[in-house]
């Protein structure tokens, strides 16, 4: 059998006709430092179907002379492409731009008439690489046109939409129905660029490819889970959409919900989207309201706060209310700190500690799975030191891997004991490129793969345990936020709250 090489290791059969990729927001930042490189090292690997189209749509006065700039410059910063490359320049042959103001509905008028000049017949995806405001007014206009409706042989049609998907659950409930109204949900792909992670798709295939961890995987065997996404970063060049967002919104509604359900759903019966979606719904729905929508109870599970000025990295950084841009007097959170615990027969009573921030010591995000102490002390009257308990890290980055840490005698003549580790890691196991998320999802969206993308009622009931923690913070606004040194593992109130459970945060 001779290997389709775009069918390699895909589950669909992607479609062999003309493709056509249309990027609102061409000119922004997302299409300079992710997509093009994206669709330019899928280009190079030969994974994308021969026949593509890119149509770049912005108000910018670029023309497609200067839309090749952009990508020129987009591959030298973001892909390393330096002097002449072939693959550049017959991707640049394929670059093609449409000026015009996105709310104008005569702009999306020339896009039908573009799209059937330059790839006529073709199955389109758009890509909706622009600020929120603005998705409502596309999304309306490509139905009005009927651009939005699938036609034979090939010519469907398919919306990718960046986060943030709404800010609370009402927000995003209606992008949810204004979608639909335009869109059958197969045609919608909600990014989450953690899912296109090649670390955590391998914890489907760590956890249902390998029957070993299986039989232990509850609450028999696990003791409790913590998932850390830290960041050295700060707020960057961003504060226009984080002080209105803050920690919670930006990592825990998405990224970090995401990666509980992977750990904590149930096996899908199949590698399907379809399966692995309703399997991580179920988990999502088990998960405990975090606070009680009527009381407003449960804000001690909870700590936000927010980095003040100190060292990262060597070097002083300011404190986040005088970053630019931000609001001097601003609450909002960089860290937040939560404890969840899930109904279900397999996770009753087991805690799930979630943590993410910004400028903290370290750059990592992992998932740290505690598992319980043998039953039985053997050998707490020979070895001084307490057995420590088994612990699985998956590192989902930097330094991608797993590791086992188990009890080991110290080689000596006496009888001590002391904890190792077990590791594989990706670098050194096999070497080579490790995908851009933005790589695996441009391609599974050109494929209609929606696997790895949030379903709508992932996000619908991800909001409906996150909204009322931000209720009940905007009833409690007198009380200030608590603040923590930039360079430290956040407030003395994040401790306290895994502290008092006879936990402690891992400090990597
Ligand atoms: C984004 C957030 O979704 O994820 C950013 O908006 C955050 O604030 C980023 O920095 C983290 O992504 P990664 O891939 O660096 O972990």
């Amino acid at each position: 059998m001779t290997l389709n090489p775009f069918h390699d290791g895909l589950r669909i059969e992607p479609s062999p006709g003309a493709v056509a990729l249309v990027i609102f927001g061409a000119s922004g930042d997302l299409t300079k430092r992710k997509l093009l490189p994206a669709i330019y090292q899928l280009t190079r690997l030969h994974r994308l179907p021969p026949r593509l189209a890119v149509v770049g749509v912005a108000n910018s006065p670029l023309g497609d002379e200067g839309f090749r700039k952009v990508m020129a410059e987009s591959l030298e910063e973001f892909a390393r492409v330096e002097g002449p490359d072939e693959v550049a320049d017959s991707l640049a042959r394929n670059l093609h731009y449409l000026e015009g103001d996105l709310t104008d509905a005569d702009l999306y008028r020339r896009l039908e008439s573009k799209l059937a000049e330059v790839s006529p017949g073709a199955g389109v995806l758009f890509y909706l690489a622009i600020p929120p405001s603005l998705g409502p007014a596309v999304t309306t206009h490509l139905g009005a046109v009927g651009l939005s409706r699938e036609q034979d042989q090939g010519q469907w049609r398919r919306i990718i939409v960046e986060k943030p998907f709404g800010t609370d659950l009402a927000s995003a409930r209606s992008l949810n129905q204004l979608l639909h109204d335009h869109f059958d949900e197969e045609q919608i792909f909600r990014i989450d660029h953690y899912l296109g992670k090649e670390t955590v798709q391998n914890l489907m295939v760590f956890r249902f490819a390998n029957g070993m961890f299986e039989p232990i995987w509850n609450r028999r065997y696990i003791d409790h889970v913590q998932i850390t996404a830290a960041e050295t970063v700060g707020v960057e060049q961003r504060a226009g959409y984080y002080d209105s967002a803050g920690a919670l919104r930006d990592m825990v509604q998405n990224h970090l919900m995401q990666l509980l359900t992977l750990i904590a759903m149930e096996p899908p019966v199949a590698f399907t989207a379809e399966s692995v979606r309703d399997r991580k719904m179920d988990a999502l729905r088990s998960v405990q309201p975090i606070i009680n929508p009527a009381t407003g109870e449960g804000l001690d599970a909870i700590v936000r706060a927010q980095y003040a000025d100190g060292w990262v990295d060597g070097h002083v950084v300011p404190g986040y209310c005088d970053e630019p841009g931000v609001n001097k007097a601003s609450t909002t959170e960089t860290f937040v700190a939560l404890k969840v615990q899930l109904d279900s027969w397999r996770w009753a009573g087991v805690p799930f500690y979630l943590r993410t921030a910004k400028r903290l010591p370290k750059r990592v995000t992992e998932i740290a799975i505690q598992f319980k102490r043998p039953p039985l002390q053997i050998f707490k009257q020979v070895s001084p030191t307490p057995v420590a308990s088994n612990l699985l890290i998956i590192n989902v980055q930097p330094d991608e891997g797993i590791s086992l840490r188990f009890e080991a005698k110290l080689p000596s003549t006496r009888m001590q004991l002391a904890p190792v580790m077990m590791n594989f890691r990706y670098g050194s196991t096999f070497g080579g490129e490790v995908p851009e998320a933005y790589e695996t999802l441009l391609l599974d969206a050109l494929i209609g793969d929606p696997t790895l993308f949030a379903r709508h009622d992932f996000v619908e009931a991800s909001w409906a345990l996150i909204s009322p923690i931000h209720q009940a913070w905007a009833a409690h606004k007198a009380t200030g936020i608590p603040t923590y040194e930039a360079g430290e593992w956040g407030p003395a109130e994040a401790h306290a709250l895994i502290n008092a459970d006879g936990y402690r945060w891992r400090t990597q």
